[in-house]
């Protein structure tokens, strides 16, 4: 069985490192996690309009990383990972304060700001716990972190989809089971 070395373990932890910042793999990470939430929102019975919004989420959701480049410029040759950590748990607000008062509903701006967040209260910002967490956030934490380990990286291949799933079994706290649940029948119908 593949285990986890610990820059493995950090992408599942955080987002990945701001360093590796490369927008045409942002946008088809976006892309991924767009269409992902969109299916699993609809599985779970939630509206269209629901899924919908979900999907225009899933897209935006790191655009809170373009802001990020303002804050990191110049610090490039800073190899201290506590400071660059720092940097990238601003993301999610970011993007919220970004997109706010641009037209999008709430529920996509909460959706975006609460990405991060950990099922048992261990994510950010705001170490919301289970049901604290809106459901978009929820949904978009499993798609997300799926999403990133099925995808190539600078420092490692894409996990096949079995790997991962069982990467994302171990840290099962993070996620919403009924989510969960849900998810593991949207790709088992691929
Ligand atoms: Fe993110």
């Amino acid at each position: 069985m593949y285990r986890l070395g610990a820059a493995e373990t950090e992408t599942l932890k955080t987002s990945d490192r701001i360093l590796d910042f490369d927008l045409s793999a942002e946008l088809d990470h976006g892309i991924v996690v767009s269409n992902l939430a969109y299916e699993v929102a609809l599985e779970m019975g939630l509206e269209e309009s629901v899924c919908y919004e979900l999907a225009i989420a899933g897209m935006l959701h790191d655009i809170g990383k373009l802001r990020l480049t303002e804050y990191i410029n110049g610090r490039e040759k800073d190899p201290l990972l506590i400071e660059e950590l720092k940097y990238v748990r601003m993301h999610s607000t970011l993007g919220y304060e970004e997109l706010k008062g641009q037209g999008y509903s709430e529920f996509v701006l909460e959706s975006i700001l609460y990405h991060h967040e950990n099922y048992d209260g261990t994510g950010y910002p705001e170490n919301l716990a289970g049901e604290e967490i809106p459901i978009g956030g929820r949904i978009l934490r499993v798609c997300d972190v799926f999403a990133a380990l099925s995808s190539d990286r600078p420092y490692r291949t894409a996990f096949d989809v079995a790997t991962v799933v069982e990467l994302m079994i171990d840290e099962i706290k993070n996620f919403d089971m009924e989510v969960f649940l849900a998810f593991q029948r949207v790709i088992h119908k691929k």
